[in-house]
């Protein structure tokens, strides 16, 4: 198939029927300003590697086919960690960013379309899961982003968000400069007065979430990374009775 086709037919809108939020939409991350030192540095990233690492090892215990849709991919960096557990899984990424998308295309082959999270680009149900890393905490509207994760995903499916912690408990991970590097360490640090994301953050927009739907949220605090974990149940058949009535 054509990369992108398959994307390319779904409608392109929101519940609400609003049209496609704009792509200048709240990006707070200024460190992706210099957008070639941004890939460059997170090319490097042996805490960017390990938390994609993760996350993929996650996926492969939950599916073994179908769509996974990546929300703020950015440069597409998971793409090949997917790859090398899962051979029958197919990923697209969605991201507010232009050249994240072209790079992400380019280098790894990921299927990519232009988005934002408040309106993704996604028919209902279309995902059999969803992931992001490190993106939630730039969204202008999280609680709409995770809305629409919901309603891209397909009943049985499930989301994997991830972000990292900059401020309170788990923020400062023990040995974390020794571990990943005093540039990560630095660079943490000054997420931290830059962009703040708690633990409790991930608690109130867990609770956000609205319809069958179940949230987990957990902490990996040698990384100081929070875990939104988020199951969409399945549709139980209709029961029919011997009468051949549905009950
Ligand atoms: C820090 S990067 C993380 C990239 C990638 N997920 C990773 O783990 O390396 C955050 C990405 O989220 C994207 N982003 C920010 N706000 C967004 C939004 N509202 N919808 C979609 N993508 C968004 C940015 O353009 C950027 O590529």
């Amino acid at each position: 198939m054509r990369p992108g086709a398959m994307w390319g037919k779904f409608p392109k809108r929101s519940p609400s029927g609003k049209p496609a939020a704009s792509i200048g939409e709240r990006q707070r991350d200024l460190l992706i300003s210099d957008f070639r030192f941004y890939v460059w540095r997170v090319r490097r990233s042996r805490l960017r590697a390990e938390l994609h690492a993760r996350i993929a090892n996650r996926v492969a215990s939950m599916m073994r086919t179908g769509w996974v849709v990546d929300v703020g991919c950015g440069p597409g960096l998971l793409k090949p960690h997917m790859d090398s557990l899962m051979k029958n899984v197919r990923m697209v990424g969605v991201d507010i960013d232009r050249r994240m998308l072209a790079f992400a295309r380019t280098e790894f082959g990921l299927e990519v379309v232009q988005g934002a999270s408040s309106n993704l680009p996604i028919r209902d149900e279309g995902a059999t899961m969803v992931v992001s890393s490190a993106s939630i905490k730039d969204w202008g509207n999280p609680e709409q982003g995770l809305a629409e994760i919901v309603r891209v995903v397909k009943p049985g499916g499930r989301a994997l968000i991830y972000e990292f912690v900059t401020k309170g408990p788990a923020s400062q991970p023990k040995g974390f400069a020794l571990r990943y590097g005093l540039v990560s360490d630095l660079l943490r640090r000054m997420m931290a007065s830059l962009i703040q994301f708690t633990v409790d953050d991930a608690h109130r927009l867990a609770r956000t979430l609205k319809g069958d739907v179940e949230a987990d949220v957990g902490v990996e605090t040698d990384i100081g990374v929070v875990r939104i974990e988020i199951e969409k149940h399945a549709r139980t058949p209709p029961v029919v009775s011997t009468s051949g009535g549905m009950q």
